[in-house]
């Protein structure tokens, strides 16, 4: 009812604005002067040095914040990442190596097919690291350590606090792994610390730019097919947004990684196509602006999602929203934002049940 969405017209907007604060109560417990504390991570320096590999399982939005994180552990901590579908890991037999820590993300700690691979883990003799929304859900009781993201409940079907909270709790691990194994000295910890902590007013800010994408959103309310593309980081962010756009809306949507566009996707660009790049990683800046010329040619309409400071990218994109200066491996979590308000815009604009898309549960018990 409407007293239950706090004034807002759906749990799914009220959900959002609520990330500030779900994100500030995620890392704060964990952040004890200047170093990162995650007690309940069970792992001490040792153990935390005798990691060889880590291997993330999980499901939808919990997939694309374990796809995420791989170049942040693989970029930050140098340990290699596997990310798996836990839908795909449980029947594939996988090979779970000595040193291998396994972490499930899940904001239910129901969904079927995650418990399963965490009960394969565990059989398989590996440590399990539960990344869960849901206090006392069956992934939290059955992994051996849990991380909780405190999102609050969360009742909207398409996921967006409990979805960032994760990325959170990733970072905070990355940092920790990194920080323990010497691969970020104490400078740069201290750094990312600093950035960390200004995310919630950062993300307060992008919410506030609501009323502008909501405009743009307006004008895509009947679109047949809608892209999203990106490199590193952003292929990772563009899963989601896309995840995001068509679970609610329901507007087919697909996301590429940029590099892969020419080995096929291309074709399916049609004049006045909508394609959303995203670029907020330097290194791959120039590279992403050659894909945004490669679509355009093809008629392609580009809004692309940046860094500030990036003017020049207005010359090759037909509508830009730009996100704050953060470090590198943050960015996922300012860029998410206008691509949530969009997807939700396009959805209530084409009159669809947003908080409870058709077809879709909240948490998928089923196998
Ligand atoms: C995201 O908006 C989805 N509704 C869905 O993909 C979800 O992330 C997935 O079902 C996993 O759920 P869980 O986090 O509760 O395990």
């Amino acid at each position: 009812n409407a007293a239950e969405k706090g004034g807002y017209e759906h749990f799914m907007l009220k959900e959002m604005y609520e990330q500030p604060k779900a994100i500030a109560d995620t890392f704060s417990p964990r952040i004890k002067d200047g170093r990162i504390e995650i007690e309940e991570l069970g792992m001490d320096d040792e153990a935390i040095r005798a990691v060889k590999k880590i291997v993330i399982v999980a499901c939808g939005s919990a997939y694309h914040t374990g796809m995420t994180s791989k170049y942040i552990f693989e970029g930050m901590a140098r340990i290699p990442v596997e990310v798996d579908l836990a839908s795909e890991f449980r029947y594939r037999d996988p090979i779970l190596t000595d040193g291998t820590l396994v972490i499930v993300i899940s904001q239910s700690g129901e969904t079927a097919d995650s418990l399963a691979a965490l009960r394969e883990a565990k059989e398989k003799g590996c440590k399990v690291l539960g990344i869960v929304n849901v206090v006392g859900s069956s992934i939290a009781r059955e992994a051996d350590n849990v991380m909780y993201t405190w999102a609050g409940p969360e009742i909207a079907v398409a996921t967006t606090k409990a979805y960032s909270c994760q990325l959170i709790a990733l970072y905070l691990l990355a940092m920790k792994f990194a920080h323990v194994r010497g691969t970020i000295s104490e400078g740069e910890l201290a750094e990312m610390i600093e950035e960390l902590k200004k995310l919630p007013a950062q993300v307060e800010m992008l919410l506030n730019n609501k009323d502008r994408i909501q405009k743009f959103a307006n004008r895509y309310l009947a679109a047949k097919s809608i892209f999203f593309i990106g490199r590193g980081i952003d292929y990772a962010i563009s899963m989601e947004g896309s995840l995001k756009l068509k679970e609610v809306s329901y507007i087919h949507s697909e996301a590429y990684a940029a590099g892969e566009l020419k080995h096929g996707t291309i074709s399916l660009i049609e004049d006045g196509t909508l394609v959303t790049a995203l670029l907020t990683q330097e290194n791959l800046y120039k590279k992403m602006i050659s894909n945004i010329e490669e679509v355009k040619t093809r008629g392609a309409f580009v809004m692309a999602v940046t860094n500030e400071g990036h003017i020049d990218v207005e010359k090759a994109a037909d509508y830009v929203v730009y996100i704050p200066k953060t470090n590198k491996y943050f960015t996922n979590s300012l860029a998410i934002i206008p691509l949530q308000l969009f997807g939700y815009y396009v959805a209530v604009g084409r009159g669809c049940d947003v908080d409870k898309p058709r077809n879709l549960a909240k948490s998928v018990t089923v196998e």
